[in-house]
């Protein structure tokens, strides 16, 4: 029941978040960030002193996951458990432990279950569902289905940009790090067949949101 999806993959630092956060203002629509559900899950096994690149533990604590998510792009509070960890789920030390808890094929067909109920569920009339594999696995009969790309050095200076303070090449280097680990597991880098591509590297933010925008009313 792929209908009430719109779905955006793309790599980090392409503006996928922001950009899928703002379409589904502007139109009403729900919003689901995926990657806070592994960034969430990945907190999680760091929080119990557990190695994240070990795939029975990761399976182990996904197993027994207390996440609460919502779909309301302007209230984008994560929970696990009663713990709020909006903001730890950001932190530099997540970003660099979630690609091996991303890794286990168990835990994406457990998550990728909980994004089709959440949207099924849900009363909004579709949900904006950004991730990397949402145009090919989660949802791959979405009536809209978009690739958000940007030239690399684009999208490390944006990342760079988005932390203030911190050193540009560090930052660099851990999003291209985190690019190579993930796209071993799903292809986000090359559009599937049927799949608009969007290329924000000579967009700015504006434009950017008007060329989705562009996108879903030419499709929907
Ligand atoms: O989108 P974001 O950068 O917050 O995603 C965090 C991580 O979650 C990614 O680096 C990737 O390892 C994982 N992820 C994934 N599949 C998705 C969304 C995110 O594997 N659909």
């Amino acid at each position: 029941d792929a209908h009430k999806f719109i779905a955006i993959d793309g790599p980090a630092g392409s503006g996928k978040s922001s950009v899928s956060k703002a379409v589904a203002r502007t139109l009403g629509f729900g919003y689901l960030d995926t990657g806070s559900a592994y960034r969430a899950l990945a907190w999680h096994v760091l929080d119990q002193g557990a190695d994240t690149d070990d795939p029975e533990t990761v399976r182990a604590a996904a197993s027994a996951f207390p996440l609460t998510l919502g779909l309301d792009p302007d209230e984008r509070t994560v929970l696990v458990g009663d713990v709020d960890v909006t903001e730890a789920i950001r932190d530099p030390r997540v970003s660099g432990a979630v690609s091996g808890v991303a890794r286990v094929p168990e835990v994406r067909a457990q998550v990728n279950e909980m994004f089709r109920r959440l949207v099924a569920e849900s009363s909004y009339p579709a949900v904006v569902v950004e991730g990397r594999d949402i145009t090919t696995v989660v949802a791959p009969d979405a009536p809209v289905r978009i690739l958000l790309t940007a030239a690399p050095e684009v999208r490390a200076a944006r990342r760079a940009g988005e932390l203030a303070g911190e050193n540009a090449a560090a930052v660099a280097a851990a999003l291209h790090k985190r690019d190579a680990s993930d796209s071993a597991v799903v292809d986000f880098l090359n559009a599937a067949e049927g799949v608009e591509v969007v290329d924000s590297t000579e967009l700015d933010f504006p434009q950017t949101i008007d060329a989705v925008l562009t996108v879903i009313e030419r499709i929907q």
